[in-house]
């Protein structure tokens, strides 16, 4: 049991607290759902990027899947080594693509044919190679949230079959690209396997079709995607998701590549934050606390579910409230019509499922400054991240420098 109640006291509100063991757990038991198979699990940064969640699953041998150069110089700071790190993104800048060449990632994830030249030019300038792979969109529905759907035409990611086969080639016959790679991501919170399926079957039967014409590919990645519990839905068991995909591939030896988020992270992390008032507009009941949508956005972007509970000495039967906080937005909740008991001024709220696309999501809307971290290991807790201060908001702000 983790004792919020300290851990408000010693730093104070709002507050992301992440349990690394749990993270430790989830890593080891997706890696075993890949024993026997040549894998590489590359933790998706974007999902929390505190360099010291960086660094605990460095230390675990994870690589890291990135998607901006600055993700890219985490990993490294972190101690990622340079042959577990893949770039990938729509949007590469020539900047990006030069730093990424240059510090000899295992590839660059290539999103479309333009950028497939732009890389090649860069490359040539460098006198360098780059290795690459390519992200294939297989049009498959993965049946989640819309704005975390991404392997449909739809969606700006990734490229079609034929023009991922005319990419390869061209690839191939450059001087400056190494095709080792074939990637696919069809979409976050994943928790039907089919759709999984369906597309390993399709990106797997492209790269035997690559073989046939001599370009033999080396790294299967899978993306990430797996969902999580953040309620009682169902999900996909890692040894079933790992099943599934080794099914696809039969004789073809590919080292798999698999970029988990939200599945090492989302339930490790809990943010807690402080009840400053009650309030009643008619007949709707508020519970104003002191955290808010820029810490984090889920609920107002996705109307996201997260499970909160309340810390109280209240025995009073629940009622619904709406628990929103202090930014002007009507947007700002964090759950709407949720049962918690009559509450007190300093009473604490817990968020749960926050250790994913919570921090990194947030912002300095308002001038609030963002949350401090707490890491919890081995029964000890340690802040990895200092609460923002009102000159660390304004520090930026070219007229007011000192000097
Ligand atoms: N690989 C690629 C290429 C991705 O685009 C993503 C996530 C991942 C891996 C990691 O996916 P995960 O295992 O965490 O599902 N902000 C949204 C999620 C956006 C996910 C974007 N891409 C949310 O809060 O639900």
């Amino acid at each position: 049991m983790i004792d919020f109640k300290q851990l408000a006291h010693d730093y104070k509100t709002p507050l992301y607290v992440y349990d690394f063991d749990y993270m430790s757990a989830q890593y080891e038991e997706l890696k075993l759902a890949f024993k026997g198979r040549k894998s590489i699990l590359a933790y998706a940064v974007k999902a929390n990027s505190n360099l010291s969640v960086v660094r605990h699953f460095a230390k675990m041998g994870s690589g890291a899947d990135c998607v901006s150069i600055g993700e890219v110089r985490r990993a490294f700071l972190a101690g990622i080594p340079a042959y577990k790190i893949i770039f990938s993104g729509v949007g590469k800048t020539d900047d990006e693509i030069c730093e990424a060449i240059e510090k000899d990632i295992l590839y660059i994830n290539i999103e479309s044919e333009a950028e497939l030249s732009r890389v090649e030019m860069m490359a040539k300038k460098l006198a360098k190679v780059s290795r690459i792979s390519i992200r294939v969109n297989p049009n498959i529905d993965p049946k989640t949230h819309p704005y975390i759907s991404t392997g449909l035409h739809d969606n700006k990611f990734g490229v079609d079959l034929s023009s991922a086969k005319r990419m390869y080639i061209k690839a191939n016959n450059s001087e400056y690209l190494d095709p080792v790679g074939i990637h696919f991501h069809i979409g976050s919170q994943l928790t039907e396997l089919d759709p999984i399926r369906e597309s390993a079957e399709i990106v797997a039967d492209l790269v035997r079709s690559l073989a046939g014409i001599n370009i033999e590919l080396k790294f299967f990645d899978i993306g990430g995607g797996l969902g999580i519990k953040y309620d009682d839905e169902a999900t996909i068991k890692p040894y079933d998701y790992a099943q599934a995909i080794l099914g696809c591939l039969n004789a073809l030896d590919l080292t798999i590549l698999c970029e988990p988020g939200r599945f090492l992270t989302a339930n490790a992390g809990y943010f807690v934050s402080k009840v400053l008032y009650e309030k009643q507009n008619g007949a709707k009941k508020f519970v104003v606390i002191d955290g808010a949508m820029n810490d984090l956005l889920r609920p107002a972007l996705y109307s996201a579910y997260h499970k909160i509970t309340a810390i109280t000495d209240s025995k009073a039967e629940p009622r619904a409230v709406d628990i929103v906080g202090p930014v002007c937005e009507s947007g700002d909740f964090f759950a709407k019509d949720y049962p918690l008991p009559k509450l007190n001024h300093n009473d604490l709220v817990v968020v749960h499922s926050a250790g994913a696309y919570g921090f990194g999501m947030g912002s300095n809307y308002n001038s609030r400054g963002r949350s401090a971290e707490i890491a919890l290991e081995d029964g000890k807790a340690r802040m990895i991240r200092k609460r923002e201060t009102f000159e660390d908001l304004i520090a930026l702000e070219t007229e007011f420098l000192e000097g």
